[in-house]
């Protein structure tokens, strides 16, 4: 088969600089959303018609396997599909998609294509609030003679709540005889697809109808108000997704993926929390509140405790984290590490059962295991220009309010005693101390104000 994706509508009620179809729900751009659905059906072409922002469209999607087709100027939607048509293969069906339509889901495609062997089959949904909708016009014997556009209809065929979803499935070699036989005789002077149905119908060619799985799977995104709606349409599929497949949630209407996020048996999320890019949450993991993970892999039976900003990073299995732990690009903990409130790790790689749990920044290191880093430490990797490593063995106790400035190594079962500015080598096994040695000054007077 074909697809053909329409995407050349400006979107001027997005009042925005972006083309319309690279807006995303759920972290994803919806023209990306209806290119990933095409891409399920295998189809041997997809061909996507673009008339506004052709260059940032094509900077967005990554997408080799497209056919870029400009429509210019906009003359309607039999009009977008014909300028398809050249780039079409000789497949016997061609299936019509809007960019602006992320939620068509692959399996309703699938029985669409299906009813349109040697038919016409158009996907419908039945609408409380028809209003601006393409109609289904049936006859007495309840067959389809033909889609009357909302603009164009009468008051009885505005009563009709069976709808276009304007997602049809066609045989290619008819399409092109009806798209060149289209004209723009209408309200709105253009070239209508909808118009294919009655010439189907004239031709003898049957007429099928499928319906969507609801309402939400065809709606599509004209202004800021639908795109927010639709993306808490994808994100409650997503939540129920999950607690199918065995995750708590503490609330499916308060968690965001933006993205995709695998998990393992009986993980909880608490409520607030946003995860992008890919994540892997392994058995019995426990996010707490309003925590941020961005490609992240968390072990088996690790908690992260609130406010937990986590990107690019592994944490190891029996991990705790948080609350308030940063772990940015690069850092790698082992099992059973302990991270705690207001510690910031950069490119960190921390071996098992070493704890930092109180105010620290540790970047560019590695860090053994059993280590103990005290309170305030702080690696000091960037001398205004340059990056360096600071390494530091299994069982060293780091002190509190240290600074290690880096390239340094701190050797296997070393102590650094509190207040430390280590700017050398510390020895294995060794207690090393750089503060001056504690004085107190008899007589000692503090300084007065003048008096006046
Ligand atoms: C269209 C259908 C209507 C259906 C409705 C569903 C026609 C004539 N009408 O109406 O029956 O109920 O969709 O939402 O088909 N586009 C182009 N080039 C154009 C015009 C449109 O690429 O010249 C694209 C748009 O970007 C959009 C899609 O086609 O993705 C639909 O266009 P839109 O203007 O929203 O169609 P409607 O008038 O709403
Ligand atoms: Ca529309």
């Amino acid at each position: 088969m074909n697809i053909v994706i329409l995407a050349a509508g400006q979107g001027k009620r997005m009042h925005s600089n972006l083309p319309k179809v690279l807006h995303q729900v759920a972290g994803k751009a919806l023209v990306s959303h209806v290119i990933d659905a095409a891409r399920s059906l295998t189809p041997q072409t997809i061909c996507l018609v673009y008339g506004h922002g052709g260059d940032a469209l094509r900077t967005s999607i990554d997408a080799p396997d497209l056919v870029w087709v400009l429509q210019e100027p906009q003359l309607g939607t039999g009009h977008a599909v014909q300028q398809a048509m050249p780039h079409l293969a000789a497949a016997p069906t061609t299936l019509v998609l809007y960019g602006d339509v992320p939620l068509i889901q692959p399996a309703t495609l699938q029985a669409l294509v299906h009813a349109a062997r040697d038919a016409l089959a158009i996907l419908t949904v039945e609408l409380a609030e028809p209003s601006g909708y393409g109609r289904i016009v049936r006859d007495s014997a309840g067959e389809v003679v033909r889609i009357v556009e909302q603009k164009d209809a009468s008051a009885a065929e505005r009563a009709i709540r069976e709808v276009n979803s304007g997602i049809v499935a066609l045989p290619t070699v008819r399409l092109a005889e009806w798209l060149a036989a289209l004209s723009n005789d209408n309200a709105q002077q253009e070239y209508y697809l909808t118009d294919v149905v009655g010439m189907a119908v004239a031709a003898g060619v049957p007429i099928r109808t499928v319906p969507a799985q609801g309402e939400w799977e065809v709606l599509g995104v004209n202004s800021k108000v639908q795109l927010a709606e639709l993306e808490r349409v994808a994100q409650r599929r997503t939540a129920e997704r999950l607690m199918e497949q065995g995750v708590r949630l503490a609330d499916p209407a308060r968690l965001d993926v933006r993205g995709e996020l695998v998990c393992g048996r009986d993980v909880f999320i608490d409520v607030n929390c946003v995860f992008e890019g890919r994540v892997l949450l392994d058995e019995a993991v426990e996010i707490g509140p309003c925590c941020v993970l961005k490609n992240a892999s968390i072990g088996a039976g690790s908690r992260l405790a609130a406010f937990s900003h986590i990107e690019d990073a592994t944490v190891g299995p029996d991990g705790v984290i948080g609350p308030f732990a940063r772990l940015r690009p690069g850092t790698e903990l082992a099992a059973g590490v302990h991270v705690g409130n207001f510690v910031e790790l950069k490119n960190a790689k921390v071996a098992a059962q070493s704890k930092a749990n109180h105010l620290a920044y540790v970047g560019d290191a590695i860090i053994g295991s059993r280590v103990n880093i005290g309170a305030g430490t702080i690696t000091c990797n960037y001398d205004g220009a340059n990056k360096f490593k600071t390494i530091i063995e299994d069982d060293v106790f780091i002190g509190s309010d240290t600074q290690l400035v880096a390239p340094v190594t701190v050797g296997r079962g070393a102590t650094l005693g509190a207040g430390t500015t280590l700017t050398r080598d510390a020895p294995p096994d060794t207690l090393t101390l750089s503060r001056v040695r504690q004085v107190s000054l008899a007589g000692w007077k503090r300084p007065q104000k003048p008096k006046k």
